[in-house]
């Protein structure tokens, strides 16, 4: 069965071990997904399966397979760049840019996680309406660690893009 990476079908890895990243890296060239702990610690290699965001270094390609990939490389749409993408150069969220690849990634997820309403560490209500707060935002991009130190203007850039109003 093939996995979906970004719109198109490719067989899977005939080697079981291979972990996602190291299959959209070294066998589809798809370097935007970066490797950097490779033990599941600091968020670079997130990437969207069917919609939720994983880290692709725990994950082995073939538990891919059926599923829908989605990497930095798509999701631009048509040429554009997605929302995020541009709120990220308006707002100065990345110095390197080596952890920005997951930092987006993982921000798409969980805008996802709040339009369903699953509440985080930090959520006063566990039941309910999810309001996308800073200390809300810190908490659930808290798995994607920034060297650089660009904190400030990602959570800019993400609060920018998801949430309707994000207090001070
Ligand atoms: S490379 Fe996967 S979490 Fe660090
Ligand atoms: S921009 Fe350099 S690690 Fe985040």
């Amino acid at each position: 069965m093939a996995i979906t990476v970004n719109g198109s079908g490719v067989e899977a890895p005939r080697d079981a071990r291979v972990s996602l990243l190291d299959f959209l890296r070294e066998t589809m060239h798809l370097s935007g997904t970066k490797k950097g702990c490779n033990q599941g610690a600091c968020g670079a290699c997130t990437v969207l399966v069917d919609g939720e965001r994983i880290l692709s270094c725990l994950a082995l390609a073939v538990q891919c397979e059926g599923r829908d990939v989605v990497t930095i490389e798509g999701v631009a749409q048509g040429g554009a760049l997605h929302p995020l993408q541009q709120a990220f150069i308006d707002h100065d969220g990345f110095q390197c840019g080596y952890c920005t690849p997951g930092q987006i990634c993982s921000a798409i997820g969980m805008a996802a996680e709040v339009r369903r309403g699953a509440p985080s560490h930090v959520s006063a209500d566990l039941a309910g309406d999810v309001s996308l707060t800073r200390e809300e935002l810190r908490e659930r991009m808290s798995g994607n660690l920034c060297r650089c130190g660009a904190h400030n203007g990602i959570i800019e850039a993400i609060a920018e893009t998801f949430a309707a109003r994000v207090p001070a």
